[in-house]
Parts: structure tokens; sequence; C-alpha cells
């Protein structure tokens, strides 16, 4: 394979595919959670066994389209040559276990997230999740199975609920002035784009940072995005194959607190609170004691790595 091919290096994949235990007995079943345009599965697809399953789930439709063209363009040799059995799901990953019933796969050997939003949905005015471009206010990933937009957040939640998504989601500390200014704008005209939502955001707050946050905070409220992860996270450990892995990159502080804490669950022994008798036995170990980041060199290439962290538990 010519490397020229490969324009785009996916965060920490070494680190991923050095962790990727591949049985050469077994049918390797391999799920990854967050497609996107596939790059990591290049790279996997380089290393898994003839008749190997690889399963694909993307909410976003769009991106899932992208990574069907990547994939057949890269590596589709590569697949039908190992007859490796592909499966592109357009589906939320919380919904994880109902749509590995619909192919009958009841257990997998191997599952991993990468859960940064990708550079499409920040470069692509028509992706909505930033400020740069004037567009609606929108930010959903997936726009045929979710509902409501950030447009509809702004211009309908209480005011406490604005407030406590800026500071849960971004720990925000101009939360209430900006709720303030958002109650105050709507009374006369409905908040439609970014760029609107920005200029208020620059009125009642001059922290330049503020309006990182509260747009971080709103495509999290959108998407539910930690109630998500934390449904797909319970799901992946009951259908992971016991001595199997399960891999998770996070890239900002709160979506990393809420993996830990769901990852916490499966490490510890469930006792009793009378008698300490254990109940339920943990689900996992760590195979590693911290959780893995990139190497000076990856972040010199790639400056939006430089949050990630990687974390591999494994399926007792
Ligand atoms: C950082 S990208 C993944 C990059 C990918 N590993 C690669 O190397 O090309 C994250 C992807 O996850 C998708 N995504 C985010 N939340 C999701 C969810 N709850 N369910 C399914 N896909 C999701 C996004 O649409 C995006 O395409």
């Amino acid at each position: 394979m010519n490397s020229d091919d490969f324009w785009h290096i996916p965060v920490l994949y070494e680190e991923i595919l050095s962790n990727l235990p591949i049985s050469q007995t077994k049918t390797n079943i391999i799920i990854d959670c967050t497609l996107w345009l596939g790059w990591h599965a290049i790279w996997i697809i380089q290393k898994i066994c003839e008749k190997d399953i690889f399963i694909w789930f993307d909410a976003d439709a769009e991106n899932l389209a992208l990574a069907k063209s990547n994939i057949f363009k890269k590596v589709w040799s590569q697949i039908v040559d190992k007859k490796i059995k592909t499966y592109f799901i357009h589906s939320n990953f919380s919904n994880l276990k109902e749509e590995l019933e619909k192919i009958n796969i009841k257990v997998v050997t191997w599952i991993y997230y990468d859960l940064w939003v990708n550079s499409i949905h920040f470069d692509d005015p028509d992706k909505w999740f930033s400020f740069r471009f004037d567009s609606n206010l929108d930010m959903r990933f997936d726009k045929i199975n979710t509902l409501t937009t950030a447009s509809d957040i702004v211009n309908s939640y209480h005011e406490n609920e604005l407030i406590r998504i800026f500071r849960e989601y971004s720990d925000e500390p101009k939360a209430k002035f900006i709720a303030d200014e958002i109650l105050k704008t709507r009374k006369t005209k409905p908040i439609e784009t970014t760029k609107e939502l920005e200029a208020l955001i620059e009125k009642s707050s001059f922290d330049s940072k503020s309006k990182v946050r509260v747009f971080q905070a709103l495509r999290m409220e959108v998407n539910k995005e930690m109630e998500v992860i934390e449904e797909s996270l319970r799901q992946a450990i009951d259908l992971l194959e016991k001595d199997w892995i399960l891999q998770v990159i996070t890239f900002h502080s709160v979506e990393d607190r809420t993996v830990k804490q769901v990852l916490a669950e499966f490490l510890e022994n469930k006792l009793d609170d009378k008698t300490g008798q254990i109940l339920e036995p943990k689900k996992a170990e760590k195979v590693y004691k911290k959780p893995i980041v990139p190497t000076q060199e990856e972040i010199y290439k790639n400056k939006r790595s430089r949050s990630a962290k990687l974390r591999i538990i494994k399926k007792l």
C-alpha cells in the first residue's frame, strides 16, 4: 500500500492498532461506533483476517456516505480478497444492541469509539457547529432522527435549564449573563442563526472563550451526547466477549469525566451495603493504569489531537 493513499492519519492510530486484539483462529467481530470518513477503519482493515466481520456506525448519514466512498476507494479490494463481511449502519451508537440484533450479532470481540466532533463538523458551514460561518443554528449529527435543533433549545428552554447546560457541559462562568441575554433577545425575535447567537454571547460575556463553550454545550445538549455515550458503553460491555477489548477516545474534560465514570462501574465489584458481599462481580479490568495520550510528535503534526485520551478496558 502506498502511503500517499493515506493523507490522513487518524488520532492515536498507532496506539489503537497496537492494542487491537486479533484472533487468528476465530472470527473477529469488530465494531467502530464512530466511523466518520473511516480513517481508523482503513488502517484496521490492514490487520484483520479472512472472513472477519467489521461493523460501522455513524449517526450522521452524510458522513456515512463519505466513509463508504473513502473505504471503497482505498481498501475495497482488500475487503473482497479477505472476504471481510462489512455493515454500514446509519444509527446512533446508543442503539448498538438493537442494531446488532437485527444482523444477528450477539457477541463482539472489539468495540471502539472516537468521540471528538470531526473537522468536517467545524469546517463545513452546512454542519452548523461553529460560529465561524453564518448558518442555521442546528447542530444535529443526525438530521433525520434528531428532532430538536440548537435554535429550538435557545428559543424554548427555561432560563435555569440554559444555565445548567452551559455550566454542566462547558463550565461556562458567564452562564447566567448569557442566558439572560438569550431570554431578552428571544422576546422580540427568535434566535435562528449562529451569528445571532455569537453576537448576543459577545454582548453578555466579554470573555472570548465563552462562544466556544456555549456552542459546545448546545451541541452536547442537542445530540444528548453524555446520555448516549453512557447508554452505549453499558450495552458495549455486555456485548463484549470475555477477554476482549473496549477502547474509547475522548477529547474534552466533560466527555472524559462521563466515560471515566461509566467505565469505573465496570471495574468494581458491586457490593451489598450491609454485608459487604459481592452482589455482582466486576465486568472488566484496565489494560493500562492511565489513559494513553498522543506523543509530542503527534501533537506537533495534528494540533487537534492534543486533548485526546484513549482508555482501554478488557472484559472479564
Ligand atoms: C471523530 S469522528 C470519528 C473519526 C474516525 N475514527 C476516523 O478515523 O475517521 C466522530 C464521528 O462520530 C459520529 N458520531 C458522533 N456521535 C455519534 C453517535 N452518538 N452515534 C453514532 N455516531 C456518532 C460523528 O458523526 C462523526 O462522524
